[in-house]
């Protein structure tokens, strides 16, 4: 008795998880979003998990390359925007942890998850910025990819994320224009500031490249988060339109991108481009590339220095709760 009564309550749980399963699709479908209290299937709040945490970490980690560059900026005027730039960095990673949060995971967890290189973040930031045209070419190339990537998710199914992006996307726009506007400058100066300006384009193009993800073919869980709608468009879509955005701009800036593979086909309405080194990608993710374990040792560092503003915030809000009780 008690087996068969075990199976048909079994038989009701998949039932139920199925219709709501159903539903949710549905809602995705009609482009509703998706929001904290509502059911979602465990793969989806994992894929958000993971997606916006590596996000997150892209955040934090972004802010090394650029913030060596803060005490040596040429003027006060470079400083006050580079720091405003650091800055708001360090909010967007806040906005997408707390978007997280309301998936049920902690900062905390994420950041030692993060330490632990249990997770990952964008390849980019492996890269040195050896000289201040660094901080143009960041704003211009990185943010600007940053911004196709993102554009997009501001109409993701999960409703915090979205609304994250519609904020942090404002933010990167002002960052790719004052990157731009850095780089025009420096153009206009004398020949070893646009030396310094190609030499820096040489450097970040490719990587630029590679902040889109693995091409289609060899991105598995693309399919899925596009069903989902926590995707709008495919790595590859979005990198050809980063690049149709960008040539002109390098025309405008007057550097030459270096890829000799590069030029308008009239019949796809796109731009071509060489071939991506794959290698030095999964090279650099993996965790090999030129500043890896310093970008996490300082990270580590910071850590373990703010450890007593942790503790002595967790003391505060223990005692305001004991007190409001
Ligand atoms: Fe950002
Ligand atoms: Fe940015």
């Amino acid at each position: 008795m008690t087996t068969v009564g075990a199976s048909a309550a079994d038989g009701a749980t998949r039932h139920d998880a199925t219709s709501l399963e159903a539903r949710f699709q549905r809602n995705i479908d009609r482009d509703r979003r998706i929001e904290p209290r509502d059911w979602m299937p465990d793969g989806y709040r994992r894929t958000l998990v993971r997606q916006i945490a590596q996000h997150a970490h892209s955040e934090i980690i972004g802010m090394q390359p650029e913030g060596n560059w803060l005490t040596r900026a040429p003027s006060l005027r470079r400083k006050a925007i580079l720091l405003a730039k650091v800055q708001d960095e360090a909010g967007h990673g806040m906005y997408l942890y707390a978007a997280t949060e309301t998936l049920g995971v902690d900062r905390g967890t994420l950041t030692q998850k993060l330490i632990d290189r249990a997770q990952k973040y964008s390849s980019i930031f492996n890269y040195p910025t050896l000289t201040f045209a660094d901080v143009g070419t960041i704003g211009w190339l990185v943010d600007g990819a940053a911004i196709c990537n993102q554009v997009p998710l501001c109409r993701s199914s999960y409703g915090p994320y979205a609304r994250a992006m519609v904020r942090i996307c404002k933010e990167e726009s002002f960052h790719q224009r004052q990157g731009f506007e850095l780089l025009l400058t420096m153009m206009a100066g004398t020949a070893e500031q646009r030396a310094m300006v190609q030499e820096s384009v040489d450097r970040f193009w490719w990587p630029s490249l590679m902040m889109f993800g693995p091409p289609d073919d060899a991105s598995p869980n693309t399919a899925q988060s596009l069903r989902w709608g926590i995707k709008r468009d495919t790595n590859d879509e979005v990198r050809q339109k980063f690049i149709d955005m960008t040539v002109p701009q390098a025309e405008v800036l007057g550097v030459t991108l270096p890829d000799p593979e590069l030029r308008w086909n009239e019949r796809r309405g796109h731009y071509d481009f060489g071939a991506i080194d794959w290698d030095e990608f999964t090279r650099v993710v993996g965790g090999d590339g030129p500043c890896n374990t310093q970008r996490l040792a300082t990270r580590r560092r910071a850590h373990d220095e703010g450890a007593w503003v942790r503790e002595a915030a967790s003391a505060w809000a223990a005692k305001h709760a004991e007190r409001a009780r």
